[in-house]
């Protein structure tokens, strides 16, 4: 029974531990306990910690389901810490993914946001970062100072807010246009010199006259799309629009010159490589969407309007490690218990080390203190264990079993209160 009851201990220390190594955090207002249209994944839900429908395409199949890491920088730089609880399988290993999210409200209930990292051949070209370990908490490794394409950006609001939460369409929409579509087969449609689009009539509205140019325009069969965020850059505006009229494809990208003369329309979220007189491209880079000239036949005002403008340009000036600098880490100790025991608790290179070390300095005293406690009782009732050895032995065997399963374990104390994990980032993205 005493036996019994030190080994309890260990466990439950161990996971204390653990979790606090691994961090968590519950997501900071507006997330918790609501659904979100996103432009590139359709439909995300947050629950208090927990995020699904975030999926992203990895080597051998999609991960969609995260925990918040930390929160700790979301008040001030907008910057949410998140790592996956899926996993998947490369070469023979297991891989955590870890996403900065650098996000800007647009409204109360809209955001942009680039996933800050690197794109890492590891994870299918992904901006994220990968690790065997799934031990890294520093917010420094995962957020890497890397430019992200402007076009690359990710647009979402709250289900239920979409009307809400409507942006004056970019300056360089505010007309009403004739125009003339080109689609990726060189066929050419609206040619008359009637076609109307009005952005004037309702100026977060793009309308476009189907009775004019039957021509499905950004992809809205309804042909009234809203507009949600404008992303100025190159010298071109991106604008995000949300179409209630599709599904389950709610967003287009609409990239459109100063001039008001050219645009690049997509389905989704914008793509690198999209300008408004170059298509959108696609993974293997053939092209997708269609284009359109206009001509403008009014315009909305007369005075330079000024738009709701979200840039987000990363600097470089941020020293972290390569995203995949931390995947070398794997494997290390070895032992003999399970492979997700091992490779959970092997000590990451990538996180912050503080709470490793201090989990492992915990780890050996325990160890320590258990084998003299194993050692005290032995001596103390000898017959049982010498002349009984498999009862101690099963006891073994009954701990690193157990102590598997709990490290592993989703489910757990409510508060698991994270660490702060980084509480001041010395260089912070902007
Ligand atoms: C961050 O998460 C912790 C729990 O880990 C929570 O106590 C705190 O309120 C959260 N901060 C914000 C800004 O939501
Ligand atoms: C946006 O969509 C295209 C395909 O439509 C995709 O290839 C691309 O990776 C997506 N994401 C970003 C951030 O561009
Ligand atoms: C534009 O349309 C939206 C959605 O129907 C509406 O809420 C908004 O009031 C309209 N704006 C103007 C200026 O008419
Ligand atoms: C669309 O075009 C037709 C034909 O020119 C016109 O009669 C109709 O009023 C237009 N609809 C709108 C909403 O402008």
């Amino acid at each position: 029974m005493t036996m019994f009851r030190y080994l309890l201990g260990w466990i439950l220390l161990n996971y204390c531990c653990f979790r606090i190594s691994e961090g968590g955090c519950w997501w900071p207002t507006p997330f918790p306990g609501s659904t979100w249209l996103d432009s590139t994944r359709d439909t995300i839900t947050f629950t208090t910690e927990t995020l699904t429908g975030f999926s992203m395409t990895v080597p051998g199949g999609s991960i969609s389901n995260w925990e918040c890491l930390d929160n700790s920088s979301f008040a001030g730089e907008k910057i949410l810490v998140i790592k996956s609880t899926d996993t998947f399988s490369l070469v023979g290993a297991t891989w955590i993914t870890y996403l900065c999210l650098q996000m800007t409200e647009v409204s109360t209930n809209s955001f942009v946001y680039y996933q800050q990292a690197a794109q890492d051949p590891t994870g299918g070209y992904n901006r994220a970062l990968f690790s065997q370990n799934g031990m890294i908490t520093n917010k420094a490794t995962i957020c890497s100072g890397t430019a992200v394409p402007p076009a690359e950006y990710h647009f979402m609001v709250k289900q239920g807010e979409e009307l809400n939460s409507l942006q004056p369409c970019g300056s360089f929409l505010l007309s009403k246009f004739d125009y003339q579509v080109t689609d990726t087969s060189s066929t050419v449609s609206c040619d008359s010199t009637t076609d109307n689009w009005d952005v004037c009539t309702n100026t977060s509205m793009i309308a476009f006259n189907y009775t004019t140019c039957a021509t499905v325009m950004a992809y809205s069969s309804g042909g009234t799309v809203y507009c949600m965020a404008t992303v100025s850059a190159d010298g071109f505006q991106y604008q995000t629009v949300y179409n209630p009229s599709s599904t389950p494809n709610k967003f287009a990208c609409i990239v459109v010159n100063s001039a008001g003369s050219a645009a690049s329309f997509i389905n989704n979220n914008c793509t690198v490589g999209q300008t408004p007189t170059s298509y959108a491209k696609n993974h293997d880079g053939t092209n997708i969407g269609y284009l359109a000239t206009m001509t403008k036949t009014a315009s909305c005002f007369t005075t330079t309007t000024t738009t709701t403008t979200t840039s987000t340009t990363s600097t470089t000036s941020v020293t972290t490690a390569t995203a995949s600098g931390t995947t070398a880490a794997a494997g290390g100790g070895g032992g003999g218990g399970g492979a997700n025991s091992a490779a959970s608790t092997d000590g990451g290179s990538g996180g912050s080390i503080i709470p490793m070390i201090a989990g492992a300095v915990v780890g050996i005293l325990l160890i320590i203190i258990i084998l003299f406690l194993i050692y005290w009782f032995c001596y103390r009732k000898r017959r049982f264990c010498f002349k009984k050895k498999d009862v101690g032995h099963s006891d073994a065997n009954a701990n690193s079993a157990t102590g598997a399963q709990v490290i592993n374990s989703k489910e757990g104390p409510a508060d698991k209160n994270g660490p702060t994990i980084i509480p001041d980032l010395s260089a912070p993205i902007t």
